[in-house]
């Protein structure tokens, strides 16, 4: 089956923006960013990725899911479809919009998750934020943080909103780039 992997930049003390959505202190130059190029390519922006002469072959990311908070950040730049080379989800239950490749739905994630996991295909990425992440966290499969850093001191969680529910984690790779950041990558405990 394919998993839900939590694929997302955060600071040392676990915030993934500022309170204001302040995201310029998480690094987007360096060595860390070779390595996110050659093993996640799908989670570069279509255009980026088109720019920097970079193939998605959808082979780590067939789809991405987001909650508004984390659209509308493209939106307030004119983009309409951030990821136009994935199958792209956001997650409203008020707001609609038009994109290529794009759907808002007002499902229940974890259900919409649940019936994509079903389908046969590449990985789902959970491009955030906070407040999708929260929702379905227990249907991670996978955590892929790209930690900064830098301590933020406020700003929207990793998971916003959960009551204290300690979920296990194991990890699986951790590399230190020259840049500062490390990825860490860990699978949910099974039992
Ligand atoms: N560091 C990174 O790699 C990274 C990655 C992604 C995002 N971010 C940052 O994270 C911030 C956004 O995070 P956020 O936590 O504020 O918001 P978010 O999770 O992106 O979006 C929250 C919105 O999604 C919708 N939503 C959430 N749960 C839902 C549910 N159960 N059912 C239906 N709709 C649901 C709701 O929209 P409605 O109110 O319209 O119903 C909700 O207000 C931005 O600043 C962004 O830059 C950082």
């Amino acid at each position: 089956m394919r998993n839900l992997v939590y694929y997302v930049a955060a600071s040392l003390d676990g915030y993934i923006a500022g309170p204001a959505g302040e995201y310029d202190a998480l690094l987007a130059e360096g060595d860390h960013m070779d390595a996110i190029y050659a093993r996640y390519p799908d989670t570069v922006p279509t255009a980026a990725a088109a720019a920097l002469g970079i193939e998605q072959p959808g082979e780590v990311f067939d789809t991405v899911l987001m909650g508004w908070n984390t659209y509308a950040v493209g939106l307030s730049f004119g983009v309409t479809s951030p990821y136009s080379h994935l199958r792209q989800v956001v997650f409203s239950r008020s707001r609609s919009a038009e994109g290529d490749r794009l759907d808002v739905t007002a499902d229940d994630p974890v259900d919409v998750v649940r019936a994509l996991k079903q389908e046969q295909g590449a990985d789902i990425w959970l491009c955030g934020g906070g407040g999708l992440a929260a929702a379905l966290v227990d249907e991670i499969d996978r955590l892929v943080l790209k930690v900064n850093p830098v301590l933020f001191g406020a700003g929207i969680p990793l998971f916003a909103g959960d009551a204290y529910r300690p979920r296990d984690f194991e990890l699986t790779s951790s590399t230190p780039y020259g840049s500062g950041v490390t990825i860490a990558e860990y699978s949910r405990r099974s039992g």
